[in-house]
């Protein structure tokens, strides 16, 4: 039986008030199955950072019910919220937001220190062992994380994503920034994830040939979404 994690009904989102308000998200509806590996994508201000902070319940829409594992968004307190962020989801955002000036190693670390059931030797070893799972550059995890190249800034924000073992990837524009080769090895990781691990991925992006890496596609368009289809030609991505 499929379970689903993630439901939209009629979502609409403004942003400001009165003459002035913007209508960003137009009745969104659908929902994803967990294990589902799903691209949304849409052309520069179609709305898709307005829906991942959505489903990262981040944010929250002006009209409509955002079920998150079967529970109404607006039902949760603010303790259940932050803890369904920390616990259940691994976000990976458009501009990485690292702590510019704490090393990289600390940065990964982050995420675990909310959980007091690992020990701090245990947190550090985590945050190492992702770190290598994104072929991060192992001599540079004291740098601090604006003094790395944007690839290598990627990989971290990745591996800061995912040492919680989220069960569910939110990626906004994960691939933006970087050459066709990292950006694939970005692809491949997601696609491991989702295959190996179950994962639910959502993938945000832009670029036909990142939404091609999924599933299922969601096409959005001027805050509204026009097609949503099995992706009858998933691309393995084969990269080192
Ligand atoms: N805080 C805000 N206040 C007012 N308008 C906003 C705000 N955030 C986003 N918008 C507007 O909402 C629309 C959707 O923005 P959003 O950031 O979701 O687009 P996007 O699809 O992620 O674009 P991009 O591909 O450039 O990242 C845009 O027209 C944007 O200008
Ligand atoms: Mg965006």
């Amino acid at each position: 039986m499929s379970e689903k994690v993630i439901e939209c009904i009629n979502l609409n989102k403004y942003y400001g008030k009165g003459s002035n308000s913007f209508h960003a998200l137009k009745d969104i509806n659908f929902f994803v199955n967990r294990g589902e590996f799903i691209a949304i994508i849409g052309p520069s201000g179609s709305g898709k950072s307005t829906m991942m902070n959505i489903l990262g319940a981040l944010d929250t829409a002006n009209s409509g019910d955002y079920f998150l594992n079967n529970k109404n968004i607006s039902e949760m307190d603010s303790g259940e919220l932050s803890n369904i962020r920390q616990k259940e989801i691994g976000f990976v955002f458009q501009s990485f937001n690292l702590l510019g000036k704490t090393n990289v190693l600390n940065n990964v670390i982050l995420p675990l220190i909310y959980n007091t059931q690992i020990h701090i030797k245990e947190r550090k070893k985590i945050a190492l062992k992702f770190l290598e799972s994104v072929s991060f550059d192992m001599t540079k995890i004291k740098n601090k994380a604006n003094e790395i190249s944007g690839g290598q800034m990627q990989r971290v924000a990745i591996a800061r994503a995912l040492v919680n073992s989220p069960s569910i990837v939110l990626a906004d524009e994960p691939t933006g920034n970087l050459d066709s080769k990292t950006g694939d090895f970005v692809l491949k990781t997601f696609q491991k994830l989702n295959k190996d691990e179950g994962v639910t991925i959502i993938l945000i992006t832009h670029d036909e040939y990142v939404a091609n890496s999924a599933d299922r596609i969601i096409r959005i368009k001027d805050g509204m979404i026009t097609e949503d289809y099995k992706n009858q030609k998933t691309k393995k991505i084969f990269s080192n």
